[in-house]
């Protein structure tokens, strides 16, 4: 896309491909929502082109319903007007960002009911062919455990088995990340030793802008890690075509 430069000559903006960013959060003043809107900045000065799906805003029903729910016998069912608008969305993208705050060692109901619903039989799953090959996608989750505390490593693995293993691979993704990022609270928790949630005294002042900036550049981290991974996927697949020309 052409832009016009203060100066009048042209400057050329290179666009880098079309990414979605899902965010799954009620509140706008959210944590969540504000290193999703980072992350659509750091997107667009990677070049890429971004969607935002902000679910809750959009008022997306994370129910499932008899429209779309599968058909085993059928998998060219067309789904609710709704669900095919979200099918194209992440059609659109060849990278797919979910921001969302860790419940219970998974994604909020709003985010699995967004993948129960819209990442349907015959649309991500159930062909030969998946219609979601090639795309890449990033979870990004932000925890209230403190990065120290032992629950740590293994919610990451267990966000592992269940995002990428259990739906990205098997709906085609050719890669699939989690970037876990804990200390998403103000008042630091952890679990004590009877398994109880513990909380701690607020974070406040300076050590809390602190906080902030430190969690904002590991989420910038986690991006920036995410995109380098893709345009060592895209060298990889232009030395591949010349090798083969
Ligand atoms: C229903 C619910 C379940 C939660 N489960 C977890 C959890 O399993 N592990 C964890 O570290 N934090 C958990 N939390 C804390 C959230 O991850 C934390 O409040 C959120 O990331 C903070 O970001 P926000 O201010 O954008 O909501 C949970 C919070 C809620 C409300």
């Amino acid at each position: 896309m052409d832009r016009p430069h203060s100066g009048g000559c042209t400057e050329v903006m290179q666009h880098n491909g079309n990414a979605l960013v899902v965010l799954a959060h009620h509140r706008t003043d959210s944590l969540t929502a504000h290193i999703a809107r980072r992350t659509v900045a750091q997107l667009e000065a990677a070049g890429r082109r971004v969607d935002l799906l902000d679910l809750h805003a959009e008022g997306f029903d994370p129910r499932m319903n008899p429209a779309d729910q599968p058909d085993w016998d059928d998998r060219e069912k067309v789904y609710s007007a709704e669900t095919r608008d979200h099918m194209r969305r992440i059609l659109a993208a060849d990278e797919v960002i979910a921001v969302f705050p860790v419940y219970w060692m998974s994604v909020p109901a709003l985010l699995k009911g967004w993948i129960d619903r819209v990442w349907n039989y015959g649309f991500a799953y159930g062909r030969s062919t998946p219609r979601l090959a090639g795309k890449r996608i990033l979870w990004l989750g932000l925890a209230g455990a403190t990065g120290s505390d032992d629950v740590i490593e293994p919610m990451r693995q267990i966000l592992d088995s269940q995002l990428n293993a259990g739906i990205a691979y098997y709906c085609g993704f050719a890669h699939a990340a989690v970037g876990l990022l804990p200390d998403a609270e103000e008042r630091p928790q952890s679990i004590g030793a009877e398994g109880e949630l513990v909380v701690g005294e607020a974070v406040t002042g300076a050590a809390r802008t602190a906080q902030y900036t430190e969690f904002d550049a590991r989420a910038a981290a986690f991006v920036a890690d995410f995109l380098a991974g893709t345009d060592q996927d895209r060298a990889a697949d232009r030395s591949a075509a010349r090798a083969l020309a």
